[in-house]
């Protein structure tokens, strides 16, 4: 395994053997695996540990929890013994909540998701808040940080302005990463790996670059994920 890869791979299927495959296929490039909703409600840790069988990895469990801090504060216990590195909450919870669920796992890096980089800055309008997405964000990076969260979702657009805010300690972990010259799919604005660790990020969440190889072959997966880590070099 790659201790120092900073490819996340998301493991998003819901499909048990199609989830082990991909990480032996890619388990030489990559060290960090993401579980998300799609995975997680259908197996539960249960599915998690079972996929630990399938090689030498880290947990980046992918919750977004956000609920009152006492229910939050609940879940981060009944997830904490699977040992996930990073379990992702809304910093939008507010600093109760992400106090409740650092304090209840002191251990993981509890991860605030900043603004949804789906979301236009028409949309966080919508939703009500007074400044734009990148400003909203970063104001919400700070509160996070101060509320004890270790480590930071954002968009690469995002990344440059929230490290300035929040300083080099904490860990920023970017999705909306494609590979130069590579379809966008249903992302509209991208960063390149490269330009994305540029921006500040500590790690990059990659998912269907590299999963979509597996429909040619897992020998394609792998070259794939290789082929990132190589442009990171
Ligand atoms: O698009 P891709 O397949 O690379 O997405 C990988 C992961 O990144 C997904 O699991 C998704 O939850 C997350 N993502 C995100 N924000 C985006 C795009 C993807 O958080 N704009």
């Amino acid at each position: 395994m790659s201790a120092k890869s900073p490819i996340i791979l998301a493991l998003d299927t819901q499909d048990l053997d199609t989830a082990k495959n991909w990480i032996s296929a890619t388990n030489s490039s990559i060290s960090i695996y993401k579980i998300g909703l799609e995975f997680f409600l259908k197996f539960g840790t249960k599915g998690l540990n079972d996929l630990k069988s399938s090689g030498e990895f880290q947990v980046f469990l992918d919750l977004k929890l956000h609920d009152i801090p006492n229910t939050v504060a609940g879940a981060v216990a009944s997830v904490k013994d699977s040992g996930p590195k990073f379990l992702t909450v809304h910093a939008s919870g507010g600093t109760e909540m992400i106090r409740a669920a650092s304090s209840a796992a002191p251990q993981v890096s509890i991860t605030a998701v900043t603004i949804l980089t789906s979301l236009s800055d028409e949309d966080v309008s919508g939703i009500g808040y007074a400044k734009g997405a990148k400003e909203s964000a970063i104001g919400l990076a700070l509160l996070a940080k101060n509320s004890g969260a270790r480590s930071i979702v954002c968009s690469p657009f995002e990344a440059r302005e929230i490290r300035n805010a929040v300083g080099p300690e904490i860990e920023i972990i970017t999705p909306g990463v494609r590979p130069a010259g590579e379809d966008q799919g249903d992302q509209k604005r991208t960063m390149n790996p490269v330009e994305a660790i540029a921006e500040g990020a500590n790690y990059l969440v990659i998912g269907r670059p590299i999963t979509d190889l597996a429909k040619i072959s897992l020998t394609q997966m792998s070259d794939g994920a290789a082929r990132i880590l190589d442009s990171l070099k």
